[in-house]
């Protein structure tokens, strides 16, 4: 059985007015548990309506989803937020910058626990001072220091660590490294890469970088115009270049790549 299934899901933006958009034409797709699927696409394309679809941002027009055997479709989004974790683009973006990397673990640990916020109890605090270690970025030694006063991939590995901390059945990561530097943002990828094969998490994760989209992950899907327009994986994926993917994005949706933004288009 399949961790998510998206069925044939729909939405309209401004439905019957002269802006009528279609951000979600009949998607359907089947994620096995442990899946890390990548997903391409033009901007525009629909890919972070789809994860704001999955989180119940908003109501879809039409579709299903269901997350581990449970039909989500109409359950409201704070109860979803308690099986999804999600990271943004902004580092800022899902942690609380005035307090401490500490107490936003602990808060982030307390969706789990299903229990109101609690002080950090020693043992709280040893877990999390080994977790942090784990990064390499020196962070445990900063446990008492607030979160806005991080570098943005200092930021952005602590929110990961607080995303998956509660060991979610799904994440949903919507280009989280796109503001950091090429170095910072390679050493977060090794990090997210690191976290989902430790926890076997199912992943989705939408990235402009075709390379990272290939490197990382088990599948790549592309999005355009609201629908998925390919979607590879197994030995097709492996011997997969980023001048194939292009030329296949070029067929399957009639468009090209844009090499100033480096960008589908
Ligand atoms: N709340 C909204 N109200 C109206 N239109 C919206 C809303 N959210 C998204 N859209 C429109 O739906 C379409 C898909 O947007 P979406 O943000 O999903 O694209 P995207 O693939 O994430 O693009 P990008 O790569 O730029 O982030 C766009 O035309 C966008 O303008
Ligand atoms: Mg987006």
């Amino acid at each position: 059985m399949s961790e998510l299934s998206l069925i044939s899901l729909c939405k309209k933006f401004e439905r019957s007015t002269p802006n009528e958009k279609v951000a979600l034409d009949h998607i359907s797709l089947e994620v096995n548990q442990g899946d890390f699927i990548t997903i391409l696409g033009s901007n525009g394309a629909g890919k972070s309506t789809l994860f704001n679809a999955i989180l119940g941002k908003f109501p879809l027009d039409s579709g299903k989803i269901i997350l581990d055997g449970e039909n989500i479709t109409k359950q409201k989004d704070y109860k979803r937020a308690l099986n999804i974790g999600c990271l943004y683009q902004s580092p800022l973006k899902g942690t609380a910058p005035n307090m401490t990397i500490e107490e936003n673990l602990a808060l982030a640990y307390t969706r789990k626990a299903k229990r109101s916020f609690f002080a950090v109890n020693k043992k709280d605090s040893e877990r999390f001072r080994e977790m942090l270690s784990t990064l390499g970025l020196g962070l445990e030694d900063r446990m008492k220091t607030n979160m806005g006063l991080l570098s943005g991939g200092q930021r952005q590995a602590a929110a990961l660590l607080m995303a998956t901390i509660a060991e979610p059945k799904l994440l949903l990561l919507d280009e989280h490294t796109a503001a950091l530097d090429p170095a910072t943002a390679d050493k977060v990828l090794a990090l997210t890469k690191q976290i989902v094969e430790e926890q076997h998490l199912t992943c989705l994760m939408i990235t402009h970088n075709m390379q990272s989209a290939l490197d990382l992950g088990n599948r790549t899907i592309m999005m355009d115009r609201g629908r998925i327009i390919l979607d590879v994986s197994g030995k097709e994926r492996e011997n997969l270049t980023v001048a194939d993917l292009l030329e296949k994005f070029k067929v399957a949706s009639g468009k090209g790549f844009d090499n100033d933004r480096m960008m589908l288009v």
